[in-house]
């Protein structure tokens, strides 16, 4: 054990939140967020300290805390400030609020003040957009339905140094706005009796009727379930070493449904995850939580809590002797690519969230290098029902391709946001009539990594078969500017991008640059047909030279809305030649501030200035 120097707090802390985390190396993400809770941000000092004790290099964990945008390496306020970035939240009239409350505290976005007592920045959506604007308090507090009323009284309450804990409770409410339930949001009955029964059935009867069910995956790419799991069973592993994952992340924007099903239906999902580790023999379940939703943990940790009281987590879980099953909880830290199912292992580990290079897959090799089962939220909650109800009864759901429900996170401009299960196959129209859309021009369904839809395209239906859709159902209305849509999304990517790939890391940045450089020329000509041509063709390279999915997808608002909203681009694209928007000698202006030149040398100069 290091002995820590006289009064030095931070350290002290760090060693409390290390020991209650058995000095484990793989939990250096969950140490670093608990420890920052208490001191506020992670100096070097205490990263070193970290490393130390968990014996681990410095570069490692200061290359950790720095990957996490919810990690801090230089000090922030006392109350931290984060209003969600998402485009419903802008469009709810967000950024006028930021705005409004850095006047009333006299900071700048992204500031401390000068006492060190509050930070306001923004992040990427906080998963509330149907009773948004939100924002997060310390990245685990969040307050929702933002007015200027309500801005005003944070204001107050911010410059009086009101502790957050005294802060009128009405703030913090976070509504379950379910407005068509189906099956899943019906919810199960009698977890702790029905539970045994389904788990006494052998692994292989599990299994076919998973298969029987024709069960896909809920996150984004519609895997089937049971092939994914027969996987893993076939992967050579120790016995009891298979590990079952629920991926919470929800990190898309636009998508809340994984938010309401974990908050009224953790025991389904927690059955679904039992259910998937008898089927395929695993003993370590694992619950990576967005860490935005960090506001749930006391809940969900109540649930398992429960559940091992009622023998349905544990050894013999479920009655079922010779079946030891648990679940933990992991938190995120505001890394979107960590939903992408090898990243999101890799944070599990306590590294930086970088998608791995597969083959081998989390099948085969997962979580410490055991085969493992990532499934989605609303995955392992269908699984739940169909262990009860039979893989018939589910496949008698929706299409044949598309068995089952499926739930929409609706947000946007609609009368009445919220969830909506339907059967999958729904057609679009169907989803804009329930929920009251006006006037609708477009809709983002399956969120930024999704599709655009047209009017022209209403009648097509939520299917894997035509409309996959991993759950965010945003609605834009006539006012809207779909090319200001894309470039928000083509912000969203570039800021989310891992970094790893170069087509990915400097291609999405150049798509913000080239749809910033045709923000700017509205009007004043400076667009070309030659700007939306390099589109394309940055379009085509992420599409096939990335490493990941995020990559894969970065460009897909930028696609839909050039196919459809032509007229956008058109009116800024109005010049008959390319004109250049990079000043090349203030490009070089950081080399002359570092090399001291200041003379006329030291200036590109065009031929005609020469
Ligand atoms: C950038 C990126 C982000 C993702 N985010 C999520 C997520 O938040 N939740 C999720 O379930 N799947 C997400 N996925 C998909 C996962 O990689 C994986 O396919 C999924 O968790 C598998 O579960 P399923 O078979 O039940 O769909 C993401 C993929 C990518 C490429
Ligand atoms: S595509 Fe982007 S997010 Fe994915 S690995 Fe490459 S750089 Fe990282």
């Amino acid at each position: 054990m290091t002995l820590l120097p006289l009064n030095n707090a931070p350290l002290a802390e760090a060693d409390a939140v290390i020991a209650r985390w058995g000095r484990d190396p793989h939990a250096l993400v969950q140490i670093l967020r608990e420890t920052q809770a208490q001191t506020h941000w992670l100096s070097r000092e205490l990263l070193a300290h970290i490393g130390v004790e968990l014996g681990l290099t410095r570069a490692h964990v200061e290359g950790v805390a720095s990957f996490y945008r919810f990690f801090h390496t230089q000090p922030l306020g006392r109350v931290r400030v984060l209003f969600s970035n998402n485009i419903t939240d802008r469009m709810l009239g967000s950024n006028a609020l930021l705005e409004r409350l850095c006047q009333r505290l006299g900071v700048e976005p992204g500031q401390v003040d000068a006492q060190g007592r509050f930070s306001v920045d923004r992040c990427s959506c906080t998963g509330l957009c149907d009773q948004g604007p939100a924002l997060l308090i310390n990245h685990h507090q969040v307050i929702t339905r933002l007015d200027e009323t309500r801005i005003d009284q944070l204001a107050e309450c911010l410059l009086a140094g009101v502790p957050v804990e005294d802060w009128p409770t009405e703030w913090f409410r976070v509504m379950e706005q379910v407005r068509r339930a189906d099956v899943l949001l019906h919810g199960l009955s009698a977890a702790a009796t029905a539970l045994p029964v389904v788990l006494a059935r052998t692994p292989a009867a599990l299994l076919a009727e998973i298969e029987q069910s024709g069960l896909r995956g809920r996150g984004g790419a519609g895997f089937s379930t049971a092939r994914k799991w027969r996987l893993c069973i076939d992967a050579a592993a120790a016995e009891g070493q298979r590990c079952v994952v629920c991926n919470a992340d929800e990190g898309e924007p636009g998508t809340f449904k994984d938010r309401v099903l974990l908050s009224g239906h953790a025991d389904a999902v927690f059955d679904g995850m039992t259910l998937a580790a008898r089927a395929i023999g695993a003993q370590t379940g694992l619950v990576y939580l967005r860490g935005e939703y960090r506001f749930l943990l006391p809940h969900l940790q109540a649930v398992l809590q429960r559940r091992r009281a009622e023998g349905l987590l544990g050894r013999n879980a479920g009655g079922v002797a010779g079946f030891h099953f648990d679940i933990d909880i992991h938190l995120g830290a505001g890394a979107y690519v960590c939903g992408e199912e090898s990243a999101l292992i890799e944070s599990l580990e306590g590294k930086r969230g970088t998608p791995r290079i597969r083959p081998p897959f989390p099948v085969e090799r997962g979580y410490l290098g055991r085969p493992t089962v990532v499934n989605n939220v609303e995955t392992f909650a269908a699984v739940a029902h169909i262990a009860r109800r039979g893989g018939d009864w589910w496949a008698g759901i929706g299409t044949a391709e598309s068995t089952g429900t499926k739930i929409h996170s609706v947000s946007g401009d609609c009368e009445r946001p919220g969830l909506y299960e339907y059967p999958l196959g729904t057609p679009v129209a169907q989803i804009l009539q329930d929920c009251g859309a006006r006037d609708p021009q477009a809709v983002q369904v399956g969120g930024p990594s999704g599709r655009c839809i047209p009017a022209t395209d209403f009648d097509r239906r939520i299917a894997f078969e035509d409309l996959p859709s991993a759950g965010a159902f945003m609605v834009f209305d006539q006012r809207r500017d779909l090319f200001e849509v894309a470039r928000h999304f083509a912000r969203f990517f570039a800021h989310e991008s891992c970094g790893l790939c170069t087509p990915c890391r400097v291609g999405t940045e150049l798509v913000v640059r080239r749809l910033h450089k045709l923000a700017q020329a509205r009007g004043a000509g400076q667009g070309s047909a030659s700007d939306i041509e390099r589109l394309h063709e940055l379009d085509e390279l992420l599409h096939s030279g990335t490493h990941c999915g995020l990559g894969a997808s970065a460009c897909n608002p930028l696609r839909d809305t050039l196919a459809h909203a032509g007229a956008a681009y058109a009116q800024r694209s109005t010049a008959r030649q390319f004109q250049p928007d990079l000043d090349l000698d203030a490009q070089l202006s950081s080399a002359r501030r570092v090399t001291g030149r200041k003379d006329p040398g030291a200036h590109l100069q065009t031929e005609h200035e020469a």
